[in-house]
């Protein structure tokens, strides 16, 4: 029989949360999938460390896209007028640099970011609409890791998926793969997609970008445990999990765990089970993939795109690559 009893304050478990959690923790090693990172705090403390000095990825594209943006537009374009997609609505400035471009270029256009979260959505809408009139915002609810599926563009116009910010990072690059594919089926002769990746560097500065001083990083790695608490009625004491960031130059990889300092047993009521943990033992809670110089643009070609142009920055820490559909 069952004696857990669960909080009050829990009034809708999120059965895609519950299954995460159960597979991951019940897997040994023991991990959670990196999507769980992003509930409000999460998403606060991301915005938190696009700003750290550590974490270069976000000023790097930036810095691409803000010398590029218009040639990015101009070669996707070639000569038509463009609709603008995203993959995740949640760029802020950097899209703004493609949009802006755009605007310049051609006056009106449709932006339509792709994402599973209302909020995420609407914050995009509003935030676009009134920083930049002439966008009208058409959002798209869907998941894109399942293949992309949009209205047709109107004749004389051609589509731009964007997909920026490494977040492709996150995904085996086996995943990646079918990810693309699946982007590619989504889209017709002339389509483009731009993607952002980052690129291998010297591991003291990947490694400082993923455990930063000021321990941003630390408390967005644990915010998963805090999330697990309030949404599952877990009991965590996510100060007895250390942050650990590690190099895996094998797979070309910074991997995020969470190491319990000491021996315990952790319970969580939703899924009416105990977890054990030793001491020492870890969380795996995230891959971010880095990638070799002409990998990125070698998984295009290998998904259906042509390459019709890369731009990096001066260190050659980050690319951005656009492809299209011949
Ligand atoms: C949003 C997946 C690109 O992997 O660098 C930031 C997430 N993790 N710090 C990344 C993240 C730790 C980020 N991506």
């Amino acid at each position: 029989m069952t004696t857990s009893v669960l909080p009050a304050a829990i009034e809708q478990i999120s059965v895609r949360v519950a299954l995460a959690v159960r597979e991951g923790l019940c897997s040994l090693p023991k991990r959670l999938p990196s999507w769980l990172f992003y509930d409000e705090a999460g998403s606060r403390l991301f915005d938190k460390i696009t700003e750290l000095p550590e974490y270069y990825l976000t000023r790097t594209e930036r810095g691409i896209l803000a010398v590029h943006s218009a040639a990015m537009i101009d070669r996707a374009a070639g000569g038509e007028r463009l609709r603008i997609a995203e993959l995740g609505a949640g760029s802020a400035d950097k899209t703004r640099l493609l949009l802006k471009a755009a605007v310049e270029r051609q006056g009106a256009m449709i932006y339509e970011p792709v994402d599973v979260s209302p909020s995420a959505l609407e914050v995009a809408r509003q935030r676009i609409e009134q920083e930049i009139p002439e966008v009208q915002v058409a959002p798209q609810f869907a998941d894109y890791t399942h293949g992309l599926e949009m209205e047709p563009v109107n004749a004389g116009e051609r589509r731009l998926v964007l997909y920026i910010g490494s977040s492709i990072g996150n995904f085996e690059p086996q995943e990646a793969q079918r990810l693309l594919q699946g982007v590619r089926a989504g889209l017709k002769t002339g389509d483009g997609f731009l993607l952002g990746v980052d690129l291998v560097k010297d591991e003291e500065t990947l490694l400082a970008a993923y455990d930063d001083a000021a321990g941003v990083t630390a408390a967005f790695n644990r915010n998963i445990l805090v999330r697990l608490n309030r949404e599952l009625g877990a009991d965590f004491d996510a100060d007895t999990f250390a942050h650990r960031a590690i190099w895996n130059a094998a797979h070309s990889r910074m991997e995020m765990h969470l190491m319990s300092r000491r021996a315990q047993w952790v319970r969580i009521p939703a899924l009416d089970a105990e977890f054990a943990f030793a001491a020492g033992e870890t969380i795996h809670t995230e891959n971010s993939y880095k990638y070799r110089p002409g990998q990125a643009e070698e998984m295009l070609a290998s998904s259906g795109f042509t390459l019709v142009a890369n731009w990096t920055d001066e260190q050659g820490w980050f690319v951005v690559c656009l492809g299209r559909v011949e």
